[in-house]
């Protein structure tokens, strides 16, 4: 059914703005159950091919627009929240000023003159040379530095290997369900489709088998917070060398892990099928724009010629800085420091939870800056966060980051970035409340 309302909105049968028959309508004259028919027009919804409206059948939407304009996520809120469980940010306060600041001025010092003119799209040698070392110690990438890029964050990064898939006449990708929606935003406005592969405990299970690459979270699922097993490590691997796929690893939190070494990274296992991507953006700050990407040899002029497209190479200084944080030793101080602060927040948010919210199970690894809650069945986690707004309370439902609805319990996605360890029980209690008022407010 998906695949037969598509050929007709490409082929043009189906025309921008024809409104298709209810899902109770379509499934009664198909003679198929009505979740057939909802679960196609989501899937399609989510590709950019309909646009739907709670308690309205879907319309066709104008396919050449609707690549470019993406689903509008809702606003950050206005007025900060008293309490903020926000799970894609770091704590800011954090960000070690003063040593940046010496970074800042120690990098300068030494970078050669030649520098500040445009340069090698990969960003400054002496940088590279810093992350290879960095890269191959702690998380187990084999690497050289010639093959990495210095990007503006995750964000640059995937859409360069994005570019370059589109290049190469790659037209679906899949995704991990559910995951961060930046990411596959950034899918569909290069006019690629989405594949969604499920999450269970062992992290992402390999799914259809027509995409030509695979967006993934191994080493702590964002947001199940499943860290993926051996078993799955090597079925992706055996997917990805059978169908010639690429495989991206996006290793954003890793450096997070609270009770014991974290997974090496996906990439060690076959640095020609794995593209590995790392950020500054939660063990320093967002702000940076700050990334790498480990590219196989395969890609690396594509992504060099892309890079420079793009911005021709990320901001010298910023480099020199962080060239300068890493091989004095403080970065690794820094994430030491901020490693020790999560954790404790990390206990003090699982402990009020337990007393607070016993019917409640907590999902994920002991990683990163957030954790899975999965509320009693019948509760709906979209009506509960939105009540917990009214409350002054920011969670997000997890189905914020999901593309498909089926099967899945409620769950809010829980993060302890923005939370000090002390209001970390009383933001707990508010929420207890309005979990317990079962999402009204
Ligand atoms: C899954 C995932 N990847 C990457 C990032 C960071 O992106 P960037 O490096 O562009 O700041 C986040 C931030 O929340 C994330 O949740």
């Amino acid at each position: 059914l998906e695949r037969a309302v598509r050929d007709a909105i490409r082929s043009g049968a189906l025309r921008p703005g024809v409104r298709l028959p209810a899902s109770r309508e379509l499934a009664a004259q198909l003679g198929v159950s009505r979740g057939v028919v909802t679960d196609a027009y989501r899937q399609l919804e989510a590709q950019g091919f309909l646009q739907t409206a709670a308690r309205l059948a879907p319309l066709v939407a104008d396919v050449a627009r609707a690549r470019r304009p993406l689903p509008t996520r809702p606003a950050a809120p206005t007025v900060a929240p008293r309490f903020d469980f926000t799970a894609t940010t770091p704590d800011v306060a954090l960000f070690p000023a003063h040593t940046w600041a010496r970074a800042a001025a120690e990098g300068l010092r030494r970078l050669p003159v030649e520098h500040l003119d445009y340069g090698d799209p990969r960003g400054l040698p002496h940088l590279r040379e810093a992350l290879a070392d960095h890269l191959s110690r702690t998380r187990g990438v084999i690497v050289d530095p010639d093959r990495i890029l210095v990007v503006q964050g995750t964000a640059q990064a995937t859409d360069l290997l994005l570019r370059i898939l589109c290049d190469r006449g790659v037209d679906a990708v899949a995704v991990e369900d559910p995951s961060f929606h930046r990411q596959r935003d950034q899918v569909q406005r290069h006019g690629m489709r989405l594949r969604a592969w499920p999450v269970d405990r062992d992290g992402v299970v390999v799914g259809t088998t027509d995409a030509g690459a695979a967006l993934l979270t191994p080493a702590h699922q964002f947001p199940t917070g499943a860290v993926l097993s051996g078993e799955r490590r090597r079925a992706l691997l055996a997917w990805a060398a059978e169908h010639g796929a690429l495989l991206v690893e996006d290793d954003y939190d890793a450096e997070f892990r609270y009770d014991r070494e974290p997974v090496r990274a996906l990439q060690g296992l076959d640095p020609r099928r794995v593209t590995y991507l790392g950020t500054a953006s939660k063990t320093c700050a967002p702000a940076l724009r700050l990334g790498w990407l480990v590219v196989p040899d395969e890609f690396l002029d594509m992504a060099i010629r892309e890079k420079r497209l793009l911005d021709d190479a990320s901001p010298v200084l910023e480099q020199a800085a962080f060239s300068a944080l890493l091989r004095s030793g403080e970065y690794d101080r820094q994430v030491h420091r901020a490693r020790a602060i999560y954790k404790k927040r990390r206990d003090a948010l699982v402990e009020a939870l337990e007393r607070m919210l016993p019917d409640c199970e907590i999902h994920g690894i002991a990683a990163g800056l957030h954790i899975l809650l999965e509320l009693p069945a019948g509760l709906d986690d979209v009506a509960i966060a939105a009540a917990a707004a009214g409350a002054g309370i920011h969670v997000e439902p997890v189905a914020s980051y999901q593309i498909r609805r089926a099967d899945t319990r409620p769950a809010l996605v829980v993060g302890y970035g923005r939370l000090s360890e002390h209001a970390i029980p009383l933001a707990v209690r508010s929420l207890a409340r309005v979990v317990k008022r079962g999402g009204t407010r």
